[in-house]
């Protein structure tokens, strides 16, 4: 397997020139990236600590000290399980591509998703046969226990069936950008919307975040990533030059998902939905991920989600919005707000009591002031007890 890849699964690499990778040596203690990872010649070698060899040595090296990441599966198996999984996407690209295609491949276009971004992606089309892939991949003498063990046949009774069907097949990639899993999309308006894959040997929902693997350079290079909730939001943004985005894929984060981007920035913007929903997800994101001591922006996109926001208002006044964002806790504090009776002194109290801020900057307290239209004096006493 490729090493720069495989390597990458366990800590942030960047290119340093050509073919060398860089990054912290996870071998010895240290705040400056020794470590280099040789694409061609397939090795890594740290002049610090003097360690070095090929892919099989890190992964028993590093399995001694991280216990259990990754490589639960033997690596031939792996392997196969993998290109499997290029081969179906290759299957659904074509189709896409071809007449068989045309609505779903119209459909995207109408979006406003990009022909290089299908290409890129290699994004698919399962055709409405229920047994397209299974067929396919029975004649080339595929192991169909394994298939449905990564997510793309179902076992019905006495056959297998593919789990996807007139779905528009969106690629996941993991960190190291290894191809595991795929979402589809309803053609339209059919419900659900997204089927999503399972848990597999590849492919663990709580640890993976849409997009990442392709963000990763420019999430270093910005110093912060910016996180929306759907898939088509994450294309859309990134398509549009906007490269450090990541999905959370619905409203919720893990602290797994929080771990993924650790290594690489502590400087999260949250750029949820404009509805009840994403505002909600936004209050919630943002706390959890403070409370893992990420450094936390809001910024609020009027109504729709960044892709309708994109292709409504453009690039430059999406990247306004993103410039525009608040500190997190102002954010959730105009969202109680919203919520309290004005009319009601002890709700109003109540709200003030909430204010748990132990050193509150001036710019908290002037935010308060205005949200609240009351002197910053009166402010004061709740932010500093
Ligand atoms: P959205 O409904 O906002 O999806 O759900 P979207 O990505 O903007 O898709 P379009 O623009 O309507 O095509 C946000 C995210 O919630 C999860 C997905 O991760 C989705 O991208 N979700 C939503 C599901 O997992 N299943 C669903 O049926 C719906
Ligand atoms: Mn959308």
């Amino acid at each position: 397997m490729e090493i720069v890849d495989i390597i990458s699964r366990y800590i942030p690499l960047r290119r340093k020139n050509g073919h060398v990778y860089q990054g912290l040596c996870p071998f010895h203690i240290s705040k400056e990236p020794t470590l280099e990872v040789d694409r061609q010649g397939q090795v890594f070698y740290c002049p610090v600590c003097g360690n070095g060899g090929d892919v099989g040595f890190f992964l028993k090296k590093i399995g001694a000290i991280k216990e259990g990441a990754g490589m639960e599966i033997p690596p031939e198996k792996e392997i196969r399980l993998i290109e499997a999984l290029l081969l179906a996407a290759l299957f659904y690209h074509r189709i896409l591509i071809s007449p068989g295609g045309q609505k779903a491949f119209q459909y995207l276009l109408e979006r406003g998703v990009r022909e290089e971004t299908i290409r890129d992606r290699m994004i698919g089309y399962a055709p409405r046969q229920r047994d397209a892939l299974t067929k396919y991949f029975l004649e080339k003498g595929y192991d169909p226990v394994e298939m449905t063990e990564i997510g793309l046949l179902v076992r019905n009774e006495r056959m297998y069936q593919d789990r996807y069907y007139n779905r528009i097949m969106l690629p996941v990639e993991d960190v190291g950008g290894s191809l595991v899993a795929f979402v589809g999309r309803s053609v339209g308006t059919g419900k659900p919307k997204y089927l999503l894959p399972p848990d597999t040997p590849l492919f663990h929902k709580r640890r993976s975040l849409f997009n990442f693997n392709k963000a990763k350079e420019a999430i270093m290079e910005n110093g912060e990533v910016v996180l929306v909730e759907g898939y088509m939001d994450a294309l859309s943004v990134y398509q549009a030059g906007i490269a450090n985005v990541v999905a959370s894929q619905g409203t919720s984060i893990t602290p797994e998902m929080a771990d993924l981007l650790r290594d690489y920035t502590k400087k999260v913007i949250i750029c949820y939905d404009g509805d009840d929903a994403g505002r909600y997800g936004a209050y919630h994101t943002s706390k959890t991920l403070e409370e893992l001591g990420f450094d936390v922006k809001v910024a609020l996109i009027p109504e729709g989600d960044p892709d309708e926001f994109i292709r409504t208002k453009g690039v430059e006044e999406f990247r306004r919005i993103l410039s525009n964002a608040a500190p997190a806790r102002h954010f959730r504090w105009k969202y109680d707000w919203g919520k309290v009776d004005k009319e009601s002194a002890v709700e109003k109290l109540y709200f003030l009591m909430q204010l748990e801020e132990e050193e509150a900057e001036t710019e908290d307290v002037e935010f308060l002031a205005r949200l609240l239209e009351i002197p910053p004096q009166k402010i004061i006493p709740y932010l500093q007890r």
